[in-house]
């Protein structure tokens, strides 16, 4: 016992704590570059919390002697924002969305800010990039079911669009149904005599290539409104439910919401009006 007590490596600084013979600890200085290294960092601490704000009271906390936050650099940073945009925004404030177009500043200034409005509001049903999404249609392509003008483009975002075609379910046999879908597969519905006797023609028009006014899809080009991996079967469940026919419960729906109103201003309705057009279908 007496042996283990006696500290086996005497004047070197040790603590007198030593294990499996040889292990011990000692009691030097930690190095200089540690020690500068440490210093720095509370000093940099003490500094950072002079100048920004830091320490927390009971009601409110210390405010830093810049008297910085967050939010006014995205205040100024804002203000630095409308100080370009402003001189736009009022020009383009009381010009028609065909002026603006036709002013190729104006209009490159439309789509830039037109596409950060697109995303926020438009992308989760058409696609980041307007491609299109299942009963979502596409607004890249020149296949409009209420037109591709401008101005149609912007009666669509202002007052929204909702289509109605009934269900035929009741009307049709499922061979009948057979016969049609496969007509408007092969884009050769037009000459389809059901297609006359059952009163298609009535809103898809005599050449089913449909009318604007009511949305009602072109069915011979072979572009899908409502796209579906097995497109004929995707067909069929169209004609025999119809699309918004509140009478049947497996209707298709099919809403576009209206962003007029105060939900968007005229102006930015204006500036993603020319944004679908140029996406490359606008007529
Ligand atoms: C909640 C989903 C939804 C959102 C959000 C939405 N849309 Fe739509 N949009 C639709 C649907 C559904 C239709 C088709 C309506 C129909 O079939 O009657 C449509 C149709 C359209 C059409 C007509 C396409 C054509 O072929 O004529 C345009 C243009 C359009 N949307 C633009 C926009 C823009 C721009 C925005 C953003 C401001 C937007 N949509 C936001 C669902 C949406
Ligand atoms: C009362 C008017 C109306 C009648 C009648 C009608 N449709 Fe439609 N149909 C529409 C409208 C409107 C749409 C587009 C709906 C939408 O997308 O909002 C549509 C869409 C379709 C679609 C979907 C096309 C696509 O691109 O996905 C098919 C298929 C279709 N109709 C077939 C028929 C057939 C076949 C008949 C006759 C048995 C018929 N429709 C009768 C109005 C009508």
């Amino acid at each position: 016992m007496s042996d283990d007590d006696k500290n086996k490596f005497p004047g070197e600084n040790n603590t007198g704590h030593i294990w499996d013979d040889n292990l011990r600890e000692l009691l030097n200085e930690p190095p200089t570059w540690w020690k500068i290294g440490f210093h720095m960092s509370w000093i940099l601490v003490v500094v950072y919390t002079i100048i920004y704000p830091s320490w927390p009271g009971l009601t409110t906390h210390f405010k830093g002697v810049t008297g910085w936050t967050a939010m006014k650099e995205l205040k100024e940073d804002e203000a630095a924002l409308d100080k370009i945009r402003g001189p736009y925004e009022a020009k383009i404030k009381n010009m028609t969305a065909a002026e603006i177009m036709a002013d190729p500043e104006l209009s490159e200034y439309a789509v830039r800010s037109a596409k950060v409005l697109f995303g926020d509001n438009c992308a989760a049903c058409h696609g980041s990039g307007g491609q299109g999404n299942p009963g979502f249609p596409a607004l890249v392509d020149d296949d409009w079911l209420y037109g591709g003008t401008l101005a149609d483009i912007q009666t669509t975002i202002t007052g929204g669009r909702k289509g109605m075609m009934p269900a035929h379910a009741a009307m049709l046999s499922d061979a009948e149904v057979d016969k049609l879908a496969n007509a408007i597969v092969s884009g050769k519905v037009a000459s389809e005599p059901l297609f006359t006797e059952k009163g298609c023609i009535g809103c898809h028009g005599a050449d089913a290539k449909g009318q604007t006014f009511m949305g009602s899809a072109n069915l011979t080009d072979s572009i899908y409104r409502f796209t579906a991996k097995d497109q004929l079967a995707s067909v069929k469940y169209t004609i025999k439910h119809g699309v918004n026919d509140a009478s049947d419960p497996k209707t298709r729906n099919a809403e576009m919401p209206t962003f007029g109103g105060g939900k968007l201003s005229d102006t930015d309705i204006k500036k993603l009006a020319i944004y679908v057009h140029k996406l490359g279908g606008g007529q």
